[in-house]
């Protein structure tokens, strides 16, 4: 359909051939098995996969009336959470809501920084605020240590009472610092559902209120992924995006392509790339073994590191993510005197000319010896995005049981942490 994302395996010519595709296809076959028949490492996590089909109208209904009362009587809402209690809103947010929009939502607890905090409660002093804390475990350190600090910036500007209204937290059922935190003060809740992990969690009340906040339809955003998870059923490398895109990533790393690149053409999009990374690197990076996925903001890196794609070790395949349709464009201006010897240009909207970079270098990366595949956007929408969440949701899961790790779990990020804890004198460590 028009309306529907697309993936393009356009520059895999000589990196990636028809028999490698078919002697993966088995193994593929497998994977899928174990991911449908819910039999496969990290099985208790798959909740993410019907999501968009079994999701509550009942809950969507509460959460658009919590969104609208929370714009009605704030100027700000401050999202606090981390990892993915945190990028897949902001990826959304950023990609659709308008930067200088009055109503803003403003991010915290994803940093340490006494700084950004501070600067935060100073812009947020004189206006009114609602804050929404996500953590699923109820007790990662940043984003609990924000909420303390900004709590108590609520209390004191609204009272205890005043507070309670606008404090909503979104966390485990039943486990964890903050659901008896909520409990004992009073605080509105929405529950993380404990069969779906943080990073695949953007659909659930994790995503969905903040970015009701926004002014984003997040019933578009939910049809957009039921869409895409009717789109992804079949086991098929042709008809199935998900398990093209799995199948050619694993075929050029097992050929010593470590590294993915996720280059976008649009700098609304870098928190899609931050959500992808993550997503990506918690799912595979285990049992010494994953691609390595960075991202690239562009035009923007192509003057940084543009140079190394183009000519550095030969360790890198890319990702292009690409909208194809843009409303709102600014044509170049005829100037008479043409100094900046631009003129060539005029009459050219930026939509166009940043197409043409994404065409060069694409064809430029691949002349240089860096494989490269297309997502293509249709347009810049809530459907396009959630079928693009879900996408890349059911791509990694392939993935991972391709690669033969457990793409549900992140056992690797406790190692700080147990570190961090002893240095600072928590009880128990
Ligand atoms: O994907 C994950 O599981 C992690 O990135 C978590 O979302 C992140 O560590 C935050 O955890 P929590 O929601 O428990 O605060």
């Amino acid at each position: 359909m028009g309306n529907d994302i697309s993936f393009d395996p356009n520059y895999v010519k000589g990196f990636v051939s028809q028999d490698e595709l078919d002697e993966i296809f088995p193994e593929v076959q497998k994977a899928h098995d174990l991911l449908e028949n819910k039999n496969g490492p990290g099985n208790e996590f798959l909740g993410w996969m019907d999501l968009p089909e079994t999701i509550d109208e009942g809950l969507l209904r509460e959460i658009e009336d919590t969104a609208s009362d929370i714009k009605s009587k704030s100027d700000a809402l401050i999202c606090i959470g981390i990892g993915g209690s945190y990028l897949g809103t902001r990826a959304a947010i950023e990609l659709l809501y308008p930067e200088f929009a009055r109503q803003k939502v403003f991010f915290a607890g994803h940093n340490l920084s006494g700084e950004h905090l501070r600067e935060l409660i100073n812009e947020l002093e004189d206006k009114d605020v609602c804050v929404n804390v996500i953590s699923k475990s109820g007790t990662t350190t940043e984003p609990a240590i924000a909420f303390r600090i900004i709590e108590d910036f609520l209390i004191k500007k609204y009272g205890t009472d005043g507070a309670k209204d606008r404090i909503i937290c979104t966390t485990d059922r039943k486990k964890g610092a903050l659901k008896a935190m909520a409990d004992k003060k009073g605080y509105k809740t929405f529950v993380i559902p404990d069969d779906i992990g943080g990073r695949y969690s953007v659909l659930t009340p994790v995503g969905l209120l903040p970015i009701a906040c926004a002014d984003i339809n997040i019933r578009d955003l939910i049809k957009g992924a039921k869409s895409q998870r009717e789109r992804s059923l079949e086991c098929d490398l042709e008809k199935n995006m998900s398990y093209k895109y799995a199948a050619i990533r694993n075929i050029l790393y097992r050929k010593g392509k470590r590294i993915e690149i996720l280059s976008d053409f649009d700098y609304k999009m870098f928190f899609l790339g931050e959500w992808w990374r993550q997503l990506f690197a918690e799912s595979e990076g285990k049992d010494s073994k994953g691609i390595f996925p960075t991202t690239c903001n562009l035009t923007t890196d192509l003057h940084s590191i543009g140079q190394l794609i183009q000519q550095g070790e030969r360790n890198i395949f890319e990702t292009f993510l690409v909208v194809k349709k843009e409303d709102t464009t600014y044509v170049v201006p005829e100037s008479k005197d043409n100094l900046d010897k631009l003129n060539y240009l005029a009459g050219k909207d930026l939509d166009f000319i940043n197409k043409r970079a994404y065409d060069a270098t694409s064809e430029a990366h691949f002349e240089g010896g860096v494989p490269n595949t297309t997502i293509v956007m249709p347009e810049r929408s809530a459907f396009c995005l959630g079928q693009l969440f879900y996408f890349l949701e059911k791509t990694v899961a392939i993935s991972g049981y391709l690669s033969g790790v457990n793409p549900f779990d992140q056992p690797g990020v406790e190692a700080y942490k147990t570190k961090m804890f002893k240095l600072l004198g928590k009880p128990g460590y």
